[in-house]
This record gives structure tokens, sequence and C-alpha cells, in this order.
């Protein structure tokens, strides 16, 4: 019996382990050069401030710039940003209000 919950406990863990890595995965420190320390600029110049996005907007404007379907003048320098990651990913980053 107590196996069992033991077994039960580290299994919970793992998920959690598992899950969190998949949310951590889109590396925003490499975002904040060009959107700022709280993505609270206009990326040079050109993009909406995310910030004031909401989450919707921002997960839809980044599958859209790695499918192409979404951007501006500089969308090229996006979709060189979220090439590398999966679908899932960019929907996760959790920018946005
Ligand atoms: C080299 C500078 C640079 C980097 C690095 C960068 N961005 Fe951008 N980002 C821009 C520019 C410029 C635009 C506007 C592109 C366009 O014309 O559509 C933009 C647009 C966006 C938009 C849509 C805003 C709009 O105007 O519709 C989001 C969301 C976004 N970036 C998120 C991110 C995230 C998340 C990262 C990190 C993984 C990132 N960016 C990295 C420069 C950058």
């Amino acid at each position: 019996m107590k196996k069992l919950i033991v077994g039960r406990v580290l299994c919970g863990v793992v998920v959690l382990l598992t899950s969190s890595t998949a949310v951590a995965a889109v590396n925003l420190g490499a975002c904040k050069g060009c959107h700022g320390a709280s993505f609270e600029k206009k990326a040079m110049g050109k993009s909406k401030v995310v910030s004031n996005m909401s989450k919707q907007e921002v997960s839809d404007a980044m599958l859209g710039y790695k499918n192409g379907t979404y951007g501006g003048p500089m969308k090229a320098l996006m979709k060189a940003q979220v090439a590398k990651y999966s679908d899932e990913e960019l929907k996760s980053t959790r920018l946005g209000k």
C-alpha cells in the first residue's frame, strides 16, 4: 500500500517537471533586447506593444509569424525568432494580458 502511494507521488512529480519544461521552452530572454524587459516597447519602432496585446493576440501572432500568415513589414525578422519552436511552445509564452 505504501509503495503504491510513493509511486503515485513520484509520477506526479515527473508530470509536473515535464509540463513546466514545456512552458519555459520559449527563451523570452532573447526577445527583451528588442521588446523591452517587460515587453513594454515597440520593437525597433515597428511592432505593437506586446504587453498591451491580449494573450490570444500574442498566441495568434506567434503562430502566424511561424506559418507566414501574420505580420507587418518586419515579419521576416520575427519568423526567424519563432521558427525553432513548436506550435505548443508558441502558444504557451503567457505574454499579453
Ligand atoms: C531583433 C529584434 C526582435 C527580437 C529579438 C524579437 N522581436 Fe518580436 N518583433 C520585432 C519586430 C520588429 C516586430 C514587428 C514585425 C512585423 O513587422 O510584423 C515584432 C513583432 C512581435 C509580435 C507581434 C506584435 C505586432 O506588432 O503585431 C510579438 C507577439 C512578438 N514580436 C514577440 C516576440 C517574442 C516572444 C520574441 C522572443 C522569442 C521576440 N518577439 C523577439 C522585433 C523582435
